[in-house]
C-alpha cells in the first residue's frame, strides 16, 4: 500500500470506478481526464461506451473490477445496492479498498464499516457535495470520514476529483454532514420557491421577484458573514431577544401562513415553521431570539 502511496506521487494511480449514474460518469471523466488508468463498471454496461472510446477499460465482472486498481472508488444509488453489487466480488475483496460516495444514513454506514471489516476490506466513506457539472475542479468538496490512512494513501487519486476534506475517525461524519447540509439547501431552496409562489399570486413573475429576492434580500439579510458569528450563541444557548423575541417571530410566521392561504397558495410550510416556533415559546423561549429553536431541534421531533 505504501508503493502505491509513493507511485502517485509520479503519475496517477490507477482507479476503479463502479456505478455508472450520472454522478459515477463525471466521476470516471474527472479521473480519466487527469490520467488515471480508469477501470469500470455498472449494472448497465452500455452506459460506459463514452468513458471506452476515452481509454477507460469496461470490467466483465465486480470481481475483475476492484481486482484492477487498488482502489475502488463506488457511486450507486444506496448502501442496499452497493451488498447486491459487491456481493458477487466474494474473495477479490480481501485487502481491497473500497471508497464509498453513496448518499446514506449514519446507520447504513456502520452497518457498511461492520460488512467490510468482515471482508477484510479497506474502507472509507465519503460524500460528493457536488452537482455533477462541478466534479473535478479544485474546490469541488468531497467530504471523508473513518480510516484516515486510506484517505492519506489515496489522497492524490481522490484530489483528482476535488477538494478532500477529512471530518474525522468516526465513519458516519460525512453523510451526516451531507445529511445536515442538504437539509440546508432544501429548506433554503424551499423557502424561495415558495416565496416565489406567494408573490406569483398576485401576478409577480418570478423573474421580477428574484432581482429583490435574490439580488437584494439574500445576500443582505441572510448574510452569512452576519449568521457565522452567532454559530457560538448555539453552542452556547445564548439567545438575547433585546432586538427581537421569538414571540414576535411567531407573528410573522402566522401572518405568512394566512398570507399564503388568503392567496390561495400552499400554506404548510409556514405553518409547519409557526407550530416549532409555538412549541419553543411554550418550552420558555418566547422572549428569547429565534435562534432558540435551535433548543428544539436538537431533541427528537414529539411523533419520533
Ligand atoms: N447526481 C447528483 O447531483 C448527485 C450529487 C451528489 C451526490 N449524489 C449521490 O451519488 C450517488 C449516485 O447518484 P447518481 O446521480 O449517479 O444516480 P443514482 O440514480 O442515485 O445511481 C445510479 C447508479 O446506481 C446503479 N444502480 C441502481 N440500482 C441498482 C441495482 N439494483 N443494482 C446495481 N446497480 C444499481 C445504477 O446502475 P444502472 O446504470 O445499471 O441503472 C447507476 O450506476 C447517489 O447516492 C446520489 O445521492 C448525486
Amino acid at each position: 500500500m505504501t508503493n502505491h502511496a509513493a507511485a502517485t506521487t509520479s503519475s496517477p494511480s490507477p482507479v476503479t470506478v463502479v456505478g455508472l449514474g450520472p454522478m459515477g460518469l463525471v466521476l470516471a471523466e474527472a479521473l480519466l481526464s487527469k490520467g488515471h488508468p480508469t477501470t469500470v463498471w455498472n449494472r448497465t454496461p452500455e452506459r460506459a461506451s463514452g468513458l471506452v472510446a476515452r481509454g477507460a477499460s469496461l470490467a466483465g465482472s465486480i470481481a475483475d473490477a476492484v481486482s484492477a486498481s487498488p482502489v475502488t472508488i463506488m457511486c450507486l444509488n444506496t448502501y442496499d445496492t452497493m451488498y447486491e453489487v459487491f456481493g458477487p466480488a466474494g474473495d477479490a475483496l480481501r485487502g481491497r479498498v473500497l471508497v464509498n460516495l453513496n448518499s446514506g444514513t449514519p446507520q447504513e454506514v456502520r452497518t457498511a464499516v461492520t460488512w467490510a471489516s468482515g471482508l477484510g476490506v479497506r474502507y472509507l466513506d465519503g460524500a460528493v457535495m457536488v452537482p455533477p457539472p462541478l466534479v473535478g475542479r479544485p474546490d469541488a468538496v468531497f467530504l471523508y470520514s473513518g480510516d484516515r490512512a486510506v484517505l492519506d494513501e489515496h489522497r492524490a487519486t481522490l484530489a483528482s476529483l476535488g477538494d478532500p476534506r477529512f471530518l474525522g475517525t468516526d465513519p458516519t461524519l460525512a453523510v451526516l454532514y451531507n445529511t445536515a447540509l442538504l437539509h440546508m439547501m432544501y429548506a433554503t431552496l424551499n423557502g424561495y420557491l415558495h416565496a416565489t409562489a406567494l408573490v406569483g399570486s398576485a401576478g409577480v413573475s418570478a423573474v421580477e421577484f428574484a432581482g429583490i429576492a435574490l439580488g437584494w434580500f439574500m445576500p443582505a439579510v441572510l448574510d452569512p458573514s452576519s449568521l457565522a458569528p452567532r454559530a457560538a450563541d448555539l453552542d452556547e444557548g445564548n439567545y438575547p431577544g433585546a432586538l427581537g423575541t421569538l414571540r414576535m417571530n411567531v407573528n410573522a410566521l402566522e401572518h405568512i401562513a394566512r398570507a399564503s392561504e388568503e392567496q390561495g397558495v400552499h400554506s404548510e410550510l409556514p405553518r409547519l415553521m409557526r407550530e416549532v416556533a409555538e412549541r419553543a415559546v411554550s418550552q420558555g423561549h418566547g422572549d428569547d431570539n429565534y435562534f432558540s429553536v435551535h433548543e428544539l431541534f436538537k431533541r427528537p421531533s414529539p411523533a419520533s
